[in-house]
């Protein structure tokens, strides 16, 4: 009963539209894409619609919302107090991949956005499909990734179909997404704004425009991680367990070599020149590059779960620019394993 619409990725008006934003006035929750990944919508300042979204992804509600507009004006309506550094993050980078949390006004959005927070993440994504949405609409829409719960985000409309067909009443299916990976996320309310999820904005870029920007390290942002040994991450994760391995031939094939004896199938995740013909499935990063990387990392780790593979071997990359993104991603689907 889910209907997944396709519309042109330019966002040329169709009645699709029209149908989306009925869904979403009547309380509804639709499914778009955005330039990171698709969304699963719904209008922020309703409890039910909120409400909605958790069901349909199996999520647990205690996880605060990202807010979608689709104009600079509407940010009055929801936050107070948009601090100098927030307005030149949202000069420069909206619309666009970059989540700006600001202090939220009280009673207006969805307790559930906020999680009871006093703090609400806004952003204005810039793929022409969202914004044609957004704009149509009038309202704020509160959307995480459209996949359910633990698996990897939807990167195409078919994604959103595995995950959630007959959970959601319709999917605006506008092709592939352009980053791959989710917004980065910005504190401008701290003194030292601080990066809360690294993505398709990089700490360079947005030292650029602020000054100085605070990106947790690794390690730090490993606190949150749970601490029992062995405990399931249940993040961005095929079924199989997933462990990041070196890009280096030598160790991918004897790893491979090594599983094999043990009677494993494995899948590896690779960029194009490493691709290896022992692996008994290959998905590929791309040509060898950060961007490429983010652009095919969940739809690589989504092909998994059609193989019956025993194990994924994926190649880590360095934390320059998006790459941080990327491994802070690879490193919860892998539940922070690495083969060795
Ligand atoms: O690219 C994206 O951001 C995608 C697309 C659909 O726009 N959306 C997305 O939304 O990833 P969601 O809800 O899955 O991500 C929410 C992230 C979480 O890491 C959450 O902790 C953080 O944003 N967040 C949201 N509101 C916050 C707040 N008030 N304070 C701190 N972190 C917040
Ligand atoms: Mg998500």
């Amino acid at each position: 009963e889910t209907k997944r619409v396709v519309v042109n990725p330019d966002g040329t008006f169709t009645s699709a539209y029209d149908e989306a934003v009925q869904l979403l006035k009547a309380g509804e929750v639709v499914a778009f894409p955005t330039e990171t990944v698709y969304g699963l919508g719904g209008v922020a300042t309703s409890d039910a619609a909120v409400a909605k979204i958790y069901e349909a992804k199996g999520r647990p509600s205690d996880n605060p919302l990202i807010v979608h507009i689709g104009t600079i004006e509407e940010i009055d309506r929801y936050v107070i107090d948009v601090n100098d550094k927030a307005k030149k993050c949202m000069d420069a980078f909206w619309p666009g991949p970059l989540t700006v949390i600001c202090k939220v006004k009280p009673n207006i959005l969805s307790e559930k956005v906020t999680a009871g927070l006093d703090t609400v993440g806004l952003r204005m994504p810039s793929h022409p499909v969202s914004l044609q949405l957004l704009r149509h609409l009038g309202e704020p829409v509160a959307a995480p990734s459209a996949n359910r719960s633990g698996k990897p985000s939807p990167t195409e409309g078919i994604h959103v179909e595995e995950d959630l067909a007959a959970r959601i009443p319709m999917i605006v299916d506008g092709g592939a997404t352009g980053i791959g990976v989710e917004s980065t996320v910005i504190d401008c309310t701290l003194d030292i704004p601080t990066i809360l999820r690294p993505g398709g904005v990089t700490k360079e870029m947005l030292e650029a425009v602020i000054g100085e920007v605070h990106q947790p390290t690794h390690l730090e942002q490993k606190e949150g991680a749970p601490k029992a040994p062995g405990m399931k991450y249940t993040h961005y994760a095929p079924n199989a367990p997933v462990y990041m391995i070196e890009k280096d031939e030598e160790k991918i094939q004897s790893a491979i070599q090594a599983l094999h004896k043990e009677n494993k199938k494995v899948a590896l995740l690779a960029p194009e020149n490493y691709a290896c013909e022992q692996a008994d499935y290959f998905f590929s990063f791309g040509q060898d590059t950060q961007e490429e990387m983010a652009l095919h990392l969940y739809h690589a780790l989504r092909a998994c779960d059609a193989t019956d593979a025993d194990i994924v071997l994926a190649t880590a990359t360095t934390t320059d620019g998006v790459g941080s993104a990327i491994m802070n991603r690879l490193e919860k689907s892998a539940g922070g394993n690495w083969y060795k």
